[in-house]
């Protein structure tokens, strides 16, 4: 059994180097070439990921396999070629792909993702889980960030390749990806390995942040202290490195990361316009909701100060109603949990 994991970490080695071949050396992968030239791609990149192409055709890995004597219906288990629908044999999987390998935590490749080039669906094509490759205890690009993850003791979650090879490039090198799949427990736990501290930076446009809400609570529960980074105008990290430079996004939006209930109160607030009395009322109640959470006296009267600036109430009376709120919660609250969330110490478990 164990040989055949081997075998397969080999064929998915040899794989990498086939496609990083053809893609800075053949013909096929001129198309290929100027794609990733186009996106900012240097030649340094493009080594250091070991990114490839697999051209359009069936049988560039299983004549590749073939001559290596590599067991065809192997290959088919470990992601790297498909069945074809009559049985009669191989084809390859990944056809006219910009090719990303995915390495484990020491660096082994694993399974690959292939981007189309330019528009078409499946706009990514992932390995199939495997033996090897399971999607949900997996981060890309863990095994080259991991050093500086622990030198700057904080880790930055991003959603795609793209986006961390960006950031790589920009010098912010502790970021990794989830690749589409939903952030989870194993995810989390690994991170926590490496360092107490996230910083989630999602696509700036309405999926990525309703997905940040939704990883804060996982993260949260491994023991870690959360911050979001906030980009502007819908930009992903990538797009935001190429428009505004590497300068800007170290500075501004990872180390201007925000604290979670910082951003629970902007992704509220973008609902109501402040302008209009009515909307700074809805707004107040809102925003109230997820002050009236945090369990520090202290840190409630941050926020509220902020608030009542925003929308002209007292301080006062924006107190009286969280208390009221408060105790409303704490008696709605089920049993053996008293849900109190502090933002500036992801450390819920108290
Ligand atoms: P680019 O367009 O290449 O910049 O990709 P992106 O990373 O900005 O894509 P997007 O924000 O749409 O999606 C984030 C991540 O989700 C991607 O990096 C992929 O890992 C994953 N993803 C996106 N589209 C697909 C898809 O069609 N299939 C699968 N399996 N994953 C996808
Ligand atoms: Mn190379
Ligand atoms: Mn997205
Ligand atoms: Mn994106
Ligand atoms: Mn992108």
């Amino acid at each position: 059994r164990d040989q055949e994991l081997e075998r397969l970490l080999q064929a998915h080695e040899w794989t990498a180097k086939l496609f990083h071949y053809l893609l800075k050396n053949t013909e096929h992968g001129k198309p290929a070439m100027e794609y990733l030239r186009a996106r900012g791609f240097g030649d340094k990149l493009i080594d250091q990921f070991q990114i490839g192409y697999a051209p359009d055709r069936w049988d560039t890995l299983v004549q590749f396999f073939e001559k290596r004597s590599f067991d065809l219906k192997e290959m088919e288990k470990g992601g790297l070629l498909s069945s074809k629908q009559d049985g009669s044999g191989y084809v390859d999987r990944f056809r006219g792909r910009v090719m990303f390998p995915i390495m484990n935590r020491s660096g082994r490749i694993i399974a690959f993702a292939g981007r189309i080039l330019g528009e078409g669906q499946p706009k990514y094509l992932n390995s199939p889980e495997s033996r090897l490759f399971n999607k949900s205890r997996t981060l890309y690009n863990l095994n080259l960030a991991k050093s500086a993850i622990r030198k700057q003791g904080q880790l930055v979650l991003m959603e795609g390749f793209g986006d961390v090879i960006a950031s790589w490039d920009a010098g912010v090198q502790h970021s990794v990806a989830t690749m589409g799949t939903a952030l989870t427990e194993n995810h989390a736990s690994l991170m926590r390995t490496l360092t107490e501290e996230v910083v989630i930076c999602y696509d700036g446009d309405n999926a990525g942040q309703a997905a940040a809400l939704k990883s804060i609570p996982i993260l949260e529960e491994a023991g870690m202290r959360v911050k979001i980074a906030l980009l502007q105008n819908g930009l992903d990290p990538d797009e935001y490195i190429k428009t505004y430079g590497a300068e800007r996004f170290a500075s501004q939006v990872i180390d201007g990361a925000v604290s979670t209930t910082k951003f629970r109160l902007i992704y509220v607030k973008r609902n109501y316009n402040l302008l209009e009395e009515d909307g700074k009322a809805s707004y107040a109640q809102e925003a109230l909701k997820v002050i009236a959470q945090l369990s520090s006296p202290t840190e409630r009267e941050v926020y509220l100060k902020e608030l009542s600036t925003e929308v002209g109430v007292s301080l006062e009376s924006l107190k009286q109603d969280c208390n009221l709120m408060r105790q409303t919660l704490n008696r709605t609250r089920p049993q053996g949990q008293n849900g109190n969330r502090s933002s500036g110490n992801g450390n819920s478990r108290k």
